[in-house]
């Protein structure tokens, strides 16, 4: 059998675990909001028609922000469709998506509905085709007391109340030709730079995330960053970034693609090092931390799509699923499987990794668009095999992480010889205990894990979870929804004291530790 020595140490820290890392993200888009948050008439409405089943597994997921409405939707969206009595809305064309939008559910049941979840939200501005003026009156119409056209508009439509959001998003993937409305980076900076004044005009407290670079195969890739970041620096508290990773026809492999955690971390060094050249070029004190808004496993299996190198010019996404303007149609509807929940997980311990300059991460998406959750209309729910890997590092997610190295064979893969497991330790000071996550990427064989977890004091073994499988392939469906859950391996009294156990092959594991004394 293969080892792995794998040595933490507690009096070095990484990072603090910014629970924003466990956001989420929903779209209108295909059917996130419609016969995925909201469905009138469905047997688990609420009365504002909001799915409870929909909320109830939102919440044991644990999610605390969900950032809304787009995405490429929001950068053709005009916000004042989505208010006021539903009769009087606008259908509208979403050249984002090519359906059509009712608007039926809008700004204010966002708002209704993260308050029933108990979520933040985090909302970002039309920047594309809308003005600078609009979202400055956004933000009076959810932020202000009152006494003022549109923060009375919105006591008008029933909230008393002022929203108080506080993280906008100055528009959304700005540097994408797919984008409308989308502008170069000069451009850009200018734009968002007069949007950020006016916001924060309005509501001086708001926390404001530019629109960074996320697709390496653009020839703007992270001179984007530079540019925008010289102009926005005293503008700005946030750069986001996106990433998706793909497999598509298996046409990246196996191997390779249960690598994609590698090339987010290259991905997230890159943003960093931007980040700090503009810091160290302008003499800044202030730090302006990443906010990686959008990532997922991605198959695009429904866009007709091959490699990201296709985006290079692409103004359209072809769906294969649905035909154009349709009301809300069950596009980017990805079934995930076993393989792609090892692949999320691997990303979820290099998005841990980075915690100290990643404050807010959000799974792109939540509810049947690349999501964990699926619904079906006027039936349903299901936990897709990705629902897993989440929900354990949200729940066994939180503390802070510290420095960790790993002495193990290597692999072959296309970011070069990488070691057969990658790991990262959770340390929570609150009920003493540490998780430390790991993925054994070894195909053919088990790998024993001995833990050397100095500083930490005495500390057993209490809990080992593990997402692995026969079948790569397997999903979880309605018919059979446990297809891929994951399942616990009961400790050894020898492996609680030695702290060594045992990794399945291609296993996604946590490793729970209680610390007995400090
Ligand atoms: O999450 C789906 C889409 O992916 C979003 O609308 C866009 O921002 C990204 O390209």
């Amino acid at each position: 059998m293969k080892r792995a020595e794998y040595f933490a140490d507690k009096e070095f820290k990484v990072g603090d675990v910014d629970d924003k890392v466990f956001s989420s993200f929903t779209e209108h888009l295909g059917r996130c909001i419609y016969s995925g948050l909201y469905e009138p008439g469905h047997p688990e409405a609420d009365d504002q028609g909001f799915r409870k089943d929909t909320i109830s597994l939102i919440k044991e997921l644990g999610v605390p922000m969900v950032r809304y409405p787009g995405g490429n939707f929001v950068s053709c969206f005009d916000w004042t469709d989505s208010i006021g009595p539903k009769e009087n809305r606008p259908h509208r064309m979403d050249y984002a998506w090519a359906s059509i939008e009712t608007n039926e559910f809008g700004l204010d049941e966002f708002v209704d509905w993260a308050k029933k979840v108990g979520i933040e939200p985090m909302m970002a501005v039309n920047l594309g085709t809308d003005s600078i003026r609009s979202a400055g009156y956004l933000v009076e119409y959810c932020n202000h007391p009152g006494g003022t056209y549109w923060s009375d508009l919105r006591i008008k439509n029933g909230h008393k109340e002022p929203y108080n959001i506080k993280y906008w998003c100055l528009g959304n993937e700005m540097e994408g030709s797919w984008q409308a409305g989308h502008l170069d980076a000069k451009d850009y900076a200018k734009k968002a730079l007069e949007a950020a004044k006016i916001m924060r005009w309005v509501d001086p407290s708001i926390k404001l995330i530019a629109s960074g670079s996320s697709y390496e195969m653009l020839p703007s890739y992270l001179d984007w960053d530079r540019t925008i970041l010289t102009e926005l620096y005293d503008h700005i508290d946030y750069i986001s970034t996106h990433a998706y990773y793909m497999n598509k026809n298996n046409c990246v492999g196996t191997t390779d693609y249960l690598a994609s955690y590698k090339q987010l971390d290259t991905h997230l060094k890159a943003t960093q090092t931007a980040l700090d050249f503009v810091q160290a070029k302008t003499a800044k004190k202030k730090t302006i931390q990443i906010c990686l808004d959008e990532w997922n496993v991605w198959n695009f299996t429904d866009i007709v799509f091959n490699k990201m190198e296709d985006l290079i010019g692409m103004t359209t996404f072809k769906m294969t699923s649905a035909e154009p303007w349709e009301i809300a149609p069950s596009i980017l509807e990805e079934q995930y499987s076993l393989l792609d929940a090892l692949t999320l997980g691997g990303l979820a311990i290099t998005l841990l990794q980075h915690v100290d300059r990643v404050k807010i991460a959000c799974l792109a998406q939540l509810v049947n668009v690349i999501a964990p959750i699926t619904t079906k209309k006027g039936g349903g729910i299901l936990k897709q095999s990705t629902f897993y890997p989440f929900l354990l590092i949200s729940k066994y997610g939180r503390g802070e992480v510290v420095k960790s190295v790993v002495r193990t064979p290597q692999y072959d893969s296309v970011y070069g010889s990488l070691p057969i497991v990658e790991a990262v330790t959770v340390f929570n000071k609150e009920d003493d205990t540490a998780a430390i996550f790991v993925l054994n990427c070894d195909q053919q064989d088990d790998v024993e894990f001995k833990a050397e977890l100095s500083h930490f004091g005495n500390v057993t073994l209490m809990q080992h979870i593990v997402l692995d499988g026969a079948d790569l392939e397997a999903i979880n469906t309605f018919e059979n929804p446990e297809n891929v859950v994951p399942r616990e391996i009961p400790v050894q009294a020898e492996e609680a004291k030695s702290l060594t156990t045992v990794l399945p092959k291609l296993s996604w594991n946590v490793l729970r530790y209680k610390i007995n004394e400090r």
